[in-house]
């Protein structure tokens, strides 16, 4: 048996596709997760249908990607809040003047950059979050891009033993891994317990909630015992099939759901400045 004997096939319905709404369009990017919108302009303020009709595309869609926004601090700040509260990293300080707003920045000549390792973001806390909005102020010429991945298709997709096995596990999360890259996050709480499978608060769907940059054991189990089961979801959470890769212009936002995806920043492009603004939509206890 493959992994793909277990998954239905995939589609993104026709509503989703061309809405009815009339309000933008809608482009999957690929069969596992993301569309492109187009025809929105995030820097003015969104009225209810708007908001509504965007988190309903996210819902479906996971990862939104929008094309040549014009955002300053403000803006970016009040669009975040349009969809929740905003987190304010203890341990990563944020702009001086907004401090919702993580800058991810990494110089011409620096190697240590946050990139290179699957996650969702925040699954340190006891509340991780719900979504993230990332916008792009300075890319490279080349590389650098961001690659979602479907949490819900790495679930259905295991076998119903691996799924029951899974529901009934809990994952432990830590900030700090002991790198030297992360010292940032050397005060983060020890350890945070999660559901290895969590179900999705508005969808109802199943989802795999285990990262290879945060979770670090099994709860309950000898870290020998967790080696082997996390080793298999860390590469079989990221098949090409259940991900899609985004490709940053100046001025692109994306805002994708932590609750049931991953993302995975490329750090493929020595030499050159990337600068990134994210603001973290607080969410809820996992369960
Ligand atoms: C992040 O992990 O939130 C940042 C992703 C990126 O810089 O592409």
């Amino acid at each position: 048996m493959t992994a793909f004997d277990y998954l239905p096939p995939l589609s993104h319905d026709d509503q989703a596709i061309a809405p009815d709404h009339g309000l933008f369009a809608v482009q999957p990017l690929t069969g596992g997760l993301g569309a492109e919108i187009d025809g929105v302009d995030l820097a003015k303020p969104l009225d209810d249908e708007m908001k509504s009709a965007l988190r309903q595309a996210l819902l479906h869609h996971l990862a939104l990607v929008f094309r040549d926004q014009r955002l300053g601090p403000d803006e970016l700040v009040a669009l975040g809040h349009a969809f929740g509260d905003l987190h304010v990293n203890p341990f990563v300080a944020g702009l001086e003047s907004h401090p919702e707003i993580m800058q991810i920045r990494s110089e011409e000549n620096e190697e240590a950059r946050f990139a290179g390792r699957w996650h969702s973001d925040i699954t340190w806390e006891e509340r991780p979050s719900l979504g993230s909005l990332l916008y792009a102020k300075t890319i490279p010429p080349y590389g650098g891009d961001t690659l979602f991945a479907n949490m819900y298709l790495a679930y259905e997709s295991l076998s119903p033993t691996m799924r029951r096995t899974l529901d009934g596990l809990r994952g432990e999360h830590t900030a700090f891994q002991g790198h030297a890259r992360d010292a940032a996050f050397a005060e983060a709480p020890e350890k945070v317990v999660h559901p290895l499978v969590r179900t999705h608060p508005e969808t109802g769907r199943k989802a795999l909630f285990v990262n290879e940059y945060f979770t670090r054991g099994i709860d309950g189990m000898t870290s020998d015992e967790a080696a082997p089961i996390l080793d298999f979801l860390y590469r079989h959470m990221v098949r090409p099939e259940f991900t899609c890769r985004v490709r940053w212009g100046e001025g692109a936002l994306v805002f994708w759901d932590n609750r049931c995806t991953q993302h995975y920043a490329a750090n493929d492009y020595p030499g050159s400045k990337r600068l990134m603004w994210r603001v973290t939509i607080n969410g809820d206890k996992p369960y």
